[in-house]
């Protein structure tokens, strides 16, 4: 506890005025425990009866109040004459002249489009959480156990812990046909931070980078927020347009080959060899964000962009855990050309000096033991259930106006509203929320105008019952949205074996 003794009285008056303004100004709480006499006289530096008298002197002018065997306490009956913190209105944020062009250009950045949980809600049809196995949390808590026991004291190695970078190229290559040593994986915390450490490495200010719209809102506005140029890129049922990319100019091109965010889009075989082919001709560096390759439920997956790329050149392949274990974990990893390896760990060094090396041995102990890989086959079992609820419900109940357009793959799938303008679908979603059920526009993803209006329907939280009865909900609310103003049903009804166009 901070005492501040100035020297200019007897040391048990210093310690006494000390304490009476922490106590009177609200920096010490009525109820709060005053040190042991014992402990703030070592920390002082004086006799432990000078400390004594102090508290007995708080005492005496009922602002403590000793009790026998327990300490010393402030007095409850104290009304601080100023309190730390006061309720108010928030202080103006600093002018702009006085902040960085980084401030100034995160301040004008949008608010992000998912709220926080939102538990008034019986079914919220959230995109972007995973599903949360009881079984893999009791094997994780285990592993962490073990892991602060075993872990170093000193600070971990910046590129990452030996252990998981092992796990992760041995898993990397057996799910996603990515080739590379552990010493090529870097982990970072999350794809975000491997967006911003990869746009810091290869990015200045004013430099174009070609995204998908819509696309995933978090890395988009890392890279504005960094100064980048967006170049947005169009793209259909097989992924992104490579002949709309510039051929001069784009520094970077950031894509979600194996399940597009937010439009489930899987990009073609022949696609990814073109846009290799396009990154390689043009000297553009691709980032690949694998953000939920894992689940795919019908056919085999298309090999990561990485993996068909001769030479290593030109991708930067990003992974994370946050779909497949959960988001607070906060760990992911980057396996980038060799010519960017240094740069990139250098700037994870000055990032934050290196993820947590409990967490790291922990994941790593979890994917040796098996246990992450059961997880995985128990979850894709799970998911394609509550999948198949969801595609069962939107089919009977909303059938009439939605169209659903399937990636199969990853946690949520969209249905468009062909026939809604967007005014209504925002009614609709008012009604939606207000009987109950979150659901969640697609329209806020895209930079341009959307060429429709869409749901996007998150799976992974809700159980094959909940998903019914969100699905009926859902029926129910378009039909009564639908009545206050005329809204044709769709031509037809695309499902899941259907492109999207
Ligand atoms: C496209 C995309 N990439 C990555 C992520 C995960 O980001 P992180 O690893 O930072 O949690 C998400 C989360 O929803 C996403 O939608």
């Amino acid at each position: 506890m901070f005492v501040e003794l100035d020297g200019d009285a007897p040391l048990v008056v210093q310690i006494t005025r000390s304490l009476r303004a922490a106590i009177v100004s609200g920096t010490l709480r009525p109820g709060a425990a005053l040190p042991a006499t014992r402990t703030l006289a070592a920390e002082l530096g004086v006799s432990r009866n000078t400390v004594v008298t102090a508290y007995e002197q708080l005492c005496a002018e009922q602002l403590a109040v000793a009790e026998v065997g327990r300490g010393t306490f402030v007095a409850a009956a104290v009304t601080p004459s100023s309190p730390q913190r006061t309720e108010g209105p928030a202080p103006a944020p600093a002018p702009l002249h006085e902040v960085s062009r980084y401030a100034a250009r995160l301040r004008a950045l949008p608010a992000p489009v998912l709220r926080g949980p939102q538990p008034q809600l019986r079914y919220d049809m959230r995109y972007g959480e995973p599903l949360v196995d009881p079984l893999l949390m009791s094997s994780w808590r285990r592993a962490l156990g073990q892991a602060a026991m075993n872990c170093r004291e000193n600070y971990p190695p910046c590129i990452g812990e030996a252990a998981l970078r092992r796990a992760i190229a041995e898993y990397v290559l057996r799910r996603r046909g990515v080739l590379c040593d552990a010493d090529d994986v870097v982990i970072v915390s999350g794809t975000h931070q491997a967006i911003c450490l990869l746009a810091r490495i290869l990015l200045d200010e004013g430099d174009r980078v070609a995204v998908e719209d819509p696309g995933y809102e978090a890395s988009v506005q890392a890279l504005q927020a960094g100064g980048a140029r967006l170049v947005d890129v169009p793209f259909d049922a097989h992924g992104l347009e490579v002949s709309a990319l510039p051929r001069t100019g784009v520094r970077m091109i950031l894509v979600t080959p194996s399940h597009q965010f937010p439009t489930g889009a899987v990009m073609s075989l022949e696609r990814r060899r073109a846009l290799l082919e396009h990154a390689d001709a043009t000297g553009s560096w691709v980032i690949e964000d694998d953000y939920d390759g894992e689940f795919r439920y019908d056919g085999t997956p298309l090999p990561a962009l990485r993996a068909l790329e001769a030479g290593e050149r030109r991708v930067s392949y990003v992974g994370t855990f946050s779909k497949v274990l959960f988001p607070g974990l906060r760990l992911g990893y980057v396996v980038c050309p060799r010519a960017l390896h240094d740069d990139l760990v250098a700037a994870k060094r000055l990032d934050d000096r290196g993820c947590s090396s409990v967490d790291q041995l922990a994941l790593a102990q979890l994917m040796e033991s098996g246990a992450f890989d059961r997880h995985l086959r128990r979850a894709a079992v799970e998911l394609r259930r509550r999948r198949a609820s969801l595609l069962d419900g939107l089919r009977r109940h909303a059938g009439d106006h939605v169209v659903v357009h399937d990636s199969c793959a990853g946690m949520h799938v969209v249905g468009w509203l062909p026939a809604w303008p967007a005014d209504r679908v925002r009614s609709l979603v008012d009604l939606a929320a207000e009987r109950g059920l979150g659901l969640h526009s697609i329209a806020p993803h895209y930079r341009r105008a959307p060429p429709a209006q869409g749901l996007l329907f998150g799976y992974a939280t809700l159980s094959v019952k909940q998903l019914g009865a969100a699905t009926a909900l859902l029926g129910a609310c378009l039909r009564d949205a639908s009545r206050s103003r005329a809204i044709a049903p769709p031509l037809a009804v695309i499902d899941d074996e259907d492109a999207m166009a």
